[in-house]
């Protein structure tokens, strides 16, 4: 296509921003699926900063443009787009700092480099998952309703401030995953969130200083103190205050995301009875001794899969990847310009019959032996920022549902519920469960 051919920003409602925000915000997914039947692939909303404009500066034309087919990922996610992750993540989390979400470029590589080790380069943190585990579901009531969500945040906070702050004294690590939940649940008000955010990063301020010096002291190493290394061995830019928002960047993307996916992965099965007695038979007396022995969580193939099952129809966002267009870039015959926000959209490819058949059908086979295309499964975005977290993640998501699974008979009171937004991620509506010792 020549550019006298190209198109510039693709259809969409005319509606004021604040009406389109709105609409949106009330209902993200139910509004992508309207437009997508609307506008076609390629829709643009008006959602101007998202709210966020007095509290980052980026120049920003108010467009988000969402992709909704594999092909039009691949332009977005081309490693010569003259795109930036580090300027739409500021403006959709509202936040101007410095931790590896918000940089871009060769900062961004070392970052994410510095990070590989402890998110995907293989260390086990089978221990402390397995640990943290049988103390949380002993907690858990028996024979009475409880709420799945929060008691998956409660427990995937503890693991996430172990693995971040393991070094840190027990008392310091539980009054940090006490605060995670309450940055990002629904019943807490935006100013309850923005003063829990900043209680945490001086919570975090105070503990961090001569942090690397007692894990070295006490033979303890973790991420926070692994940072630190980075910083004393000659990286500027990781300054006290970076590396302080760094730790809470991670705290925080690291509980409430597979909190979140964990809880959808919990009900499907449970709503499921065949799927449930093929993992049943997958899991098998696994876990059944303690401590639980290093191979359990290996080659749980159909584990995996109902992951990532729970991951494709319930993906955490309805904007799956952002990026700020910097030079024009096009996209699917249109020519989009600078300050345009382009977005991921997860989940409509992943419930697009032209990807996966049946798609509003849960069936983890699908994902056996098959293999991935990156640009249609797109749980953890795409590109040169794909969730850095995701290796970490799915092996604690692999050990908590096999673990949980076999260690109490569990039962969901109501089927399988519509999403909201629970602070930035969609959540399950409703995740009453009740528990009986096995
Ligand atoms: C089920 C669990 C999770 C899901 C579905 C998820 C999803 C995502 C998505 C969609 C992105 C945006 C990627 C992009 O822009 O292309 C992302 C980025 C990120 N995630 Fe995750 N995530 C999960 C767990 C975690 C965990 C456990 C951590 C940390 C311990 C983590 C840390 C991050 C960080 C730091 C980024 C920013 C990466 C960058 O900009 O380079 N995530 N994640």
């Amino acid at each position: 296509m020549t550019t006298a051919t190209l198109r510039g920003l693709p259809p969409g409602p005319d509606e004021p921003v604040d009406e389109q925000l709105a609409g949106f915000e009330a209902d993200p997914f139910g509004c992508v699926e309207r437009m997508t039947r609307e506008y076609g692939d390629l829709f643009t909303l008006r959602l101007g900063g998202l709210g966020n404009e007095d509290l980052v500066d980026v120049e920003h034309n108010g467009a988000w443009v969402f992709l909704t087919r594999p092909d039009q990922l691949r332009a977005m996610y081309a490693p010569d787009a003259g795109t930036s992750g580090a300027l739409a993540n500021q403006l959709f989390f509202g936040t101007p700092e410095e931790s590896v979400g918000y940089i871009d470029g060769t900062l961004h590589r070392r970052r994410r480099s510095q990070l590989h080790p402890a998110f995907s380069g293989g260390r086990d943190y089978a221990a402390i998952i397995t640990t943290a585990v049988d103390e949380h579901v002993a907690r858990w009531p028996r024979g009475e309703r409880f709420d799945l969500f929060t008691a998956l945040q409660a427990l995937t906070s503890d693991i996430i401030a172990e693995v971040v702050c393991g070094g840190m004294p027990t008392g310091v690590k539980a009054e940090i995953a006490a605060m995670l939940p309450r940055m990002e649940n629904a019943k807490y008000s935006r100013d309850e969130v923005v003063a829990a955010d900043r209680e945490l990063r001086a919570y975090l301020d105070r503990h961090l200083s001569g942090h690397r010096q007692r894990c070295d002291a006490a033979g303890v190493d973790d991420v926070s103190a692994a940072l630190q290394r980075h910083a004393e061995a000659g990286d500027e830019a990781l300054t006290d205050e970076v590396v302080r928002d760094e730790v809470f960047s991670l705290l925080y993307t690291g509980f409430s995301t597979t909190a979140n996916a964990l809880s959808w992965a919990f009900l499907e099965v449970l709503a499921d009875q065949r799927v449930r007695d093929r993992l049943m038979a997958e899991i098998g007396d696994r876990f059944a001794t303690r401590p639980v022995p290093g191979e359990a969580a290996k080659d749980l193939d159909y584990v995996d899969a109902v992951l990532s099952e729970a991951l494709r129809l319930h993906p955490v966002s309805a904007l799956n990847g952002v990026r700020m267009v910097v030079e024009p870039l096009v996209v699917d015959g249109h020519e989009l310009p600078a300050g345009t926000v382009v977005v991921h959209c997860a989940h409509v490819i992943q419930r697009d019959p032209r990807n996966y058949e049946d798609p509003l059908v849960f069936r983890p086979e699908r994902f056996l032996g098959a293999p991935v295309d990156p640009y249609v499964f797109g749980a953890f975005g795409g590109g040169a920022r794909m969730c850095v977290g995701r290796g970490y993640a799915r092996a604690e998501m692999r050990v908590i549902l096999a673990m949980v699974l076999a260690s109490v008979d569990m039962r969901a009171v109501g089927p399988v519920p519509a999403a909201r937004q629970q602070g930035i991620f969609m959540a399950p509506e409703r995740t009453e469960c009740v528990v009986e010792d096995r």
